[in-house]
């Protein structure tokens, strides 16, 4: 095939598999010739081809472009990884804050204020730690929001949990050791932690949280204690103010850490929160890991830990082998963005949001008859049901509705079946209605 007929071939199918969208502006035939090493004229006639078949539209000076009135012939399908067939977010999808309520303009603006004065320094490699200016602001919120007494120094930013939790490891552990995770608890966490070689060790949760005399009972020589004290995730239970204390008892005893997932505690919606186990770190076993995927966004990618002040050198020089990879320009835009007060005021009204969400929800749920397991904060809901969880999601998943099973994050517990499910993005009393019902019809008279 003629190398003109190869290139008229490949833009036609990256506009049919959409990666090419309608409108789009193609490169000049001078940049794609310098690029390919090929002439311009071979460029030209790949393009004129195009043209003729009515892909391409030509616009004199301003260049060539896809063309905007594609016929069904120029059908365009949509490739699965581009995720065409999905909404997002799905009903009741889990993991999300409301989309709809991210500032975006004001984001947009703080990062292009950043982006305009950058100067040529702002271009080299940033701190393997995260930029000071990010840690301080993650200082300064700690210190108000959580009672949490920290030093910049003590903060290290990452780009996820998954990744504080490998750099904790990589820090802090050796081969074999054991961690107590809770059971349930959230599952994507377990992988990360069995990459580092360290050995999964399932406690119990009740109404209080972590069963911690279980945890010393049956592995009194971990070395680990991964929790998610402000709300359980995902019973949503608070660990008892009795337990933090046995909890940190038995770390200063056996020289345990313990790995405090604060992940969502922003959204309480009445009440005074209990103190985190940082804030009453006297012995200085606790890491504290946030994370802005739940009170910003996730695709912000961006989470930190708060280490011991006498582990930042470890902690600094494992940090400088896997380094901070989240970009200089959003760290810096997000210090400013807490700075500036618009943290702040984004969190308060999303609790508003999140508590009048949550009760749209839960009334919605209700009134189908389903039994919705109260719960003190957080973004997500529990539905008690009898029967087996596993099969009544994936009714629910077949008819596009999100939710997840609970049984599917127990290890060895047993205990009642339930679907989780997240509220952040029902955005009206109508929508939650609507999504409750077509809960109730995709799974029968269960629950
Ligand atoms: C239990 C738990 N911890 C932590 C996180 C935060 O993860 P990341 O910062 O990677 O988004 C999540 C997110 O869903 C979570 O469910």
């Amino acid at each position: 095939m003629p190398r003109y007929l190869q290139i008229a071939r490949q833009l036609k199918t990256a506009i049919e598999q959409g990666e090419l969208k309608p409108g789009a502006r193609l490169p000049s035939s001078r940049t794609w010739s310098q690029e390919l090493g090929i002439s311009r004229s071979t460029v030209e006639n790949a393009y004129a081809e195009l043209v003729a078949q009515g892909w391409l539209v030509r616009k004199g000076q301003a260049g060539t472009y896809v063309s905007g009135q594609l016929t069904p012939e120029h059908r365009t399908v949509t490739p699965a990884f581009l995720g065409g067939e999905d909404p997002v977010p799905q009903p009741f999808q889990m993991g999300l804050p409301a989309l709809d309520l991210f500032p975006r303009e004001l984001w947009a603006r703080v990062m292009g204020r950043r982006l305009r004065t950058q100067s040529r320094f702002d271009l080299a490699l940033g701190d393997v730690c995260g930029e000071a200016i990010l840690r301080q602001a993650i200082v300064d919120y700690l210190r108000v929001s959580r009672s949490i007494e920290c030093l910049p120094e003590q903060v290290f930013i990452t780009s996820g949990y998954a990744a504080s939790m490998t750099l904790a490891l990589r820090a802090l552990a050796a081969p074999g050791e054991g961690m107590w995770i809770e059971d349930p608890g959230f599952p994507l966490i377990r992988p990360v932690i069995e990459q580092e070689n360290v050995k999964l060790l399932p406690v119990a949760v009740d109404q209080d949280g972590l069963d911690v005399a279980a945890g010393i009972r049956d592995y009194p020589s971990a070395r680990f204690a991964l929790l998610t004290p402000a709300h359980q995730s995902p019973l949503g239970v608070a660990l008892s103010l009795s337990r933090r204390h046995q909890l940190l008892a038995w770390a200063s005893s056996a020289q345990a850490w313990i790995i405090e997932d604060d992940y969502d505690s922003e959204f309480r919606y009445h009440g005074k929160p209990l103190p985190p186990l940082k804030s009453l770190d006297a012995p200085q076993r606790v890491i504290y890991a946030g994370s802005f995927s739940k009170s910003l966004f996730p695709a912000l990618r961006t989470a930190w830990l708060v280490v011991p002040i006498n582990q930042v050198d470890r902690f600094r020089q494992q940090a400088a082998r896997m380094a901070c990879s989240v970009p200089v320009l959003w760290q810096r835009t997000l210090a400013d963005f807490i700075h500036e007060g618009h943290f702040w005021r984004h969190l308060k009204k999303m609790r508003q949001h999140y508590a009048q969400r949550r009760q749209w929800t839960e009334t919605a749920l209700r009134m189908q008859g389903f039994q919705v397991v109260p719960q003190e904060g957080g973004i997500q809901l529990v539905i008690a049901v009898k029967e087996d969880d596993v099969a009544l999601v994936e009714e629910a998943n077949r008819a596009g509705l999100a939710v997840q099973a609970l049984s599917r994050w127990r290890i060895n517990s047993v205990g009642q079946g339930g679907l989780l499910l997240s509220f952040t993005n029902i955005s009206s009393a109508e929508m939650a209605e609507r999504v409750a019902k077509r809960l109730r019809q995709a799974i029968g008279k269960a629950g």
